[in-house]
Parts: structure tokens; sequence; C-alpha cells
């Protein structure tokens, strides 16, 4: 498998405004789908022990949150994982930045936005058929899960590859490189109580090891899925919700105003927290964003789904522009959203959704003939794959289907969704987040998706986890 991925040799950087540029942006973009290519689909049994001790899920927790941390990970010696994955920004860019600065002299800058890693504990593989509802298998909602905003890696540990390997971002230029930094670096020894101690004798076997602790680092519950926002303790009435953010909530929820529950799903389902995503794929035609300079090249265009970063669906026109529909849960600390990062306030984007229609001349920019150009990030030929119905089903001129005032209850709203909140002390209940998580993979599965759920995840390890104390939930 390790053999299937063609490795970059460390490409040099130039300054984004050489004149070379558009070929060169071409020839990353190749790179990147090269690595791409083969991940995940043919994978062989990746949980299957074949290391020479079981390593417990503590422990792994504990290296792949070193790893995590640690900037000699990447060929600059400068860049960890936690550089564009900010704990401090619920694991999301740490600043306004639309792509961040990576590759070997860490200068180079991305092709997308930075997504925040929290609650994507159960984003299933991608599938293109997705059937979700109430366990009805007939209705296929189309394409959903996946990681990365086109879901072209099936599962975390795959997703590690990505900037490891990424000329754009960590840049490194073999999985030897990695294991022998590690072999010298400073918890070798702690690999080697965790994994046995023949851990660096086989590189595949040491590689495998960094991405199964990242992959167990990132489904820690504690910070990656606590569901501990005001919206979560409202859900278990521990706190009330202000008029303003019961009123953001019931147009965020209304079919003929925001309409954002439609793939943002906002409610409790058999006792299950919502995730505020429904993992699936949707075209909303966001404007294009020149502060990305690989869209200074008029022909490039990030379709998504349909590439050029993701290769395998390129022919299916249908799916082009569409990318996957992200959570909202901390969505107030970002300052930078979209796959293109195209808006830096959340105002501009409930704005945006708002205005798209009614006002396109707001958000798109002119032709020479002075005609707007709807939907400028997608070749005209692909504006048609855009998403039409509420709040997107008006036209130039309409009254928006919510109000500034709507806006700001929005706003209110979404500012629910940030994770710390502390209930008030005659409010407080034991809880077992854990268990919420639980009960969304059983929903999910008597639903027939198939999952890489937390639960189904430890059983096939040869190790078990301490799942703490399970206490069933509150109900709303
Ligand atoms: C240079 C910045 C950068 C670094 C460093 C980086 N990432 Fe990312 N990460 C991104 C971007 C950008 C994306 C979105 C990629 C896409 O859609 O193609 C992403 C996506 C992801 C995703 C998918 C999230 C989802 O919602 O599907 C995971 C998981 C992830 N990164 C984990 C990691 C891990 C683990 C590391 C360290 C080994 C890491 N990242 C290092 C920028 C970075
Ligand atoms: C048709 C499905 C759909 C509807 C309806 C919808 N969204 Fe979204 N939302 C998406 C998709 C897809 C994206 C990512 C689009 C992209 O990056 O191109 C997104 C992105 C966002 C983001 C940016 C998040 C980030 O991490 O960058 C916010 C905020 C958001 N939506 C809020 C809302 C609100 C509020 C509403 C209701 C007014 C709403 N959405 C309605 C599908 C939808």
């Amino acid at each position: 498998m390790l053999n299937c991925l063609e490795r970059p040799r460390g490409e040099k950087s130039r300054s984004d405004s050489s004149p070379g540029r558009r070929g060169l942006w071409l020839g990353r973009i190749a790179l990147l789908t090269l690595l791409a290519g083969d991940v995940g689909l043919t994978a062989p049994p990746f949980y299957a022990n074949t290391f020479e001790k079981v390593p417990s899920v503590k422990d792994m927790t504990a290296i792949g949150r070193a790893l995590f941390f640690d900037s000699s990970l990447s060929a600059s010696g400068k860049m960890a994982c936690a550089t564009c994955h900010d704990p401090a920004h619920a694991f999301g860019p740490p600043n306004g930045l639309a792509v961040q600065r990576g590759g070997a002299d860490g200068r180079v800058q991305g092709l997308r936005a930075v997504p925040s890693l929290m609650y994507t504990q159960n984003v299933p593989p991608f599938t293109e058929h997705y059937t979700e509802d109430e366990g009805d298998d007939s209705i296929d909602q189309g394409p959903a899960g996946g990681r990365t905003w086109d879901g072209r890696a099936q599962s975390a540990h795959d997703q590690a590859r990505l900037p490891l390997f990424s000329p754009l971002e960590m840049a490194n230029t073999s999985p030897e490189a990695i294991a022998q930094k590690l072999q010298r670096g400073a918890y070798a020894a702690q690999f080697r109580d965790t994994f046995g101690g023949k851990i660096f004798n086989s590189t595949d076997l040491a590689f495998k090891a960094v991405l199964m602790a990242l992959e167990t680092f990132q489904q820690d519950p504690a910070q990656f899925y606590p569901y501990t926002s005001k919206y979560d303790a409202w859900l278990r009435h521990q706190a009330t919700l202000s008029p303003e953010e019961s009123r953001g909530l019931a147009v965020f929820n209304d079919p003929a105003k925001g309409n954002c529950a439609r793939c943002h799903p906002s409610s409790m389902r058999e006792h299950a927290f919502p995730q505020f995503t429904d993992f699936g794929y949707v075209a909303i035609g966001v404007p294009r964003n020149a502060a990305i300079p690989a869209n200074a090249d008029s022909r490039y265009f990030d379709l998504g789904l349909c590439g050029p970063l993701r290769t395998d669906l390129a022919a299916r026109k249908e799916y082009c522009g569409f990318f996957r529909t992200p959570s909202l849960r901390n969505v107030a600390m970002r300052r930078v959203f979209m796959h293109n990062g195209v808006f830096h306030r959340l105002k501009d984007v409930l704005r945006f959704y708002a205005e798209r229609d009614t006002q396109p001349q707001k958000w798109y920019p002119r032709a020479k003939d002075g005609t707007v150009q709807n939907f400028d990030d997608l070749p005209r030929e692909y504006r048609g794959n855009v998403d039409r119905e509420v709040p997107f089903d008006r036209h130039g001129g309409d009254a928006p289907a919510f109000s500034d005032a709507d806006i700001k209850d929005l706003l209110a709203f979404l500012n629910t969704l940030t994770d710390g909140f502390v209930p008030a002390q005659n409010m407080r209940r034991p809880q077992d987040s854990l268990q919420l998580v639980l009960n969304l993979e059983r929903a999910q599965e008597k639903a027939g998706i198939k999952i890489l759920p937390l639960g189904k995840w430890l059983e096939g390890l040869p190790f078990q986890m301490d799942r703490g104390n399970t206490r069933p939930a509150q109900k709303r």
C-alpha cells in the first residue's frame, strides 16, 4: 500500500508571484492527485495488529498527540499538524488566511482553507449513494462522506498521508525520512514501549504506527468531540437559550427561511447529538477567491468532487462544484470560511446565503459588458449544478429568504455551538458525551450506513479502550 504512493521529490518552491507560476501550479496539482489517487480504496486490513506488542489506546493517544504537535515531522522542521489545525481554534486554522503556507521552505501556499478536525469522528467513508432516511434504503441522497473537502481520503489514517507528503504542506519525501527522524527523536523510547522494541526495524511498520497513533489521537472524545457547547447543554436541559438565540435556531430550522438544517442537521436523532452536517456534497456557488495563488491562472478551477485534486470522479460533470458540507460546531471560532476561504466573517457567510440570488452583484464580479458573473468560481458549463432550493430559490430583486434581523439572530445561535460552555451549578448533571457518540453510531447502523464508528473501530482492534462511565443521556 505504501509503495503505491509515489513520493514527490522535494520540489523547490518559488515565490508565489514568480512568472513561471502557471506551469508550476499545474505541476503541483498533478503531484497532489498522484498522492491522492490510490488512497484507501484497496486498503489491506489496516487495523490488524501487525506490531510486536499490542498497543493500548491510551499509549497510542499519547504518541498521536506528540506527533500532532511535532514540527520535526515536516521537511522544513517548522510545521506540525497543529500549525494548521490549531487546538485553540477547534483544530482549525490559527489565522484568517484563506490558505496556509507550507512546503519544504514553509513558503508555498496551499489550495484550500483548513477545516476543523473536530466532530469528524463519524464521517462515513466516501460513497456516491448515501441512504440515511430513517432506515429507508430506497432514498439515495447522492454522494457523502470521506475526508477533506472532496472526500478523497477514506479515513483519518489515509488522510494523514496527504499532509505528511504534500509538497504544499509538510513536504516529507518518504516514510523512511519520517521513521528515521522518529528513531532519533525525543519519544523513540515511547514508540518502542508502545509498539515493541523492534518497531524501527521496519519502515512500513513504523509508519503504520505513526498513522495509527495520529488517528487514535483524533478519536479522543475529550479533545475532538466533547459536546460541551451551550446548545448541547440546552439539548440536555442544562441551559436556556436567550430569545435571540432561540429565534436564530428557528430561522436555522425553518424550511421557508434559512433552511440551514436541510444540510446542517440540528436536532437529536435516536438520542444522538446533531453533528450539524449530513456529510453530503452540494454546490453552493461561493465566489472565486483571488487570495489563492492558484486562482491567478484563469484556467484553474477547484471543482471539488470532480477534480482536480480528486481524480476518480473527473468524468462525473454533474458533481463539479460539489464540496462536503462542513459541521458548524465551533464555527464561530473560525476566521476564514468555505473551501476556498473566501469569507472572513460569519456575518458575510450569512449575508451570502440571503443575497446570493437576490443581489448577486454584491457577491460576484461584472464582466466587461456589465453582466454579473454569477458563480464565477465555476466554469460556465457547470453553473447549473448549483443548489436552487430555499434559501437559494430566489431571483434578482426578490426579497431574501431571511432578513437582516434574522441574520443577527442566526449569528447569536451559531455562537451557541462553541464548545466549553459551563452550565450553571443548579443545572449540572453528570453526562457522558461518549454515550451520545455511541448512540449516533447505533442510529447510523440501524439506518444501514456503513461507517467506521468509534465503537466498531475499537472492537476491530486487538485491544480495548476504556469507555468510562456510560450513563444514559437526557432526552430532548
Ligand atoms: C499546511 C497546513 C496543514 C498541515 C500542516 C496539516 N493539514 Fe490537515 N488539512 C489542511 C487542509 C488545507 C485540509 C483540507 C484539504 C482538502 O480539502 O484537500 C486538511 C484536511 C485535513 C483532514 C480532513 C478533515 C475533514 O474534515 O475531512 C484531516 C483529518 C487532517 N487534515 C489531518 C491532519 C494531520 C493529522 C496533519 C499532520 C500529519 C495535518 N492535517 C497537517 C491543512 C493542513
Ligand atoms: C444545500 C445545502 C446547504 C444549505 C441549505 C446550507 N448550507 Fe451551509 N454549507 C454547505 C456547504 C456545501 C458548505 C461548504 C461550501 C463550500 O465550501 O464551497 C457550507 C458552508 C457553510 C459555512 C462555512 C463553514 C466553514 O467551516 O467554512 C457556514 C458558516 C454555513 N455553511 C452556514 C449555513 C447557514 C447558517 C445556513 C442557512 C442559512 C446554511 N449554511 C445552509 C451546505 C449548505
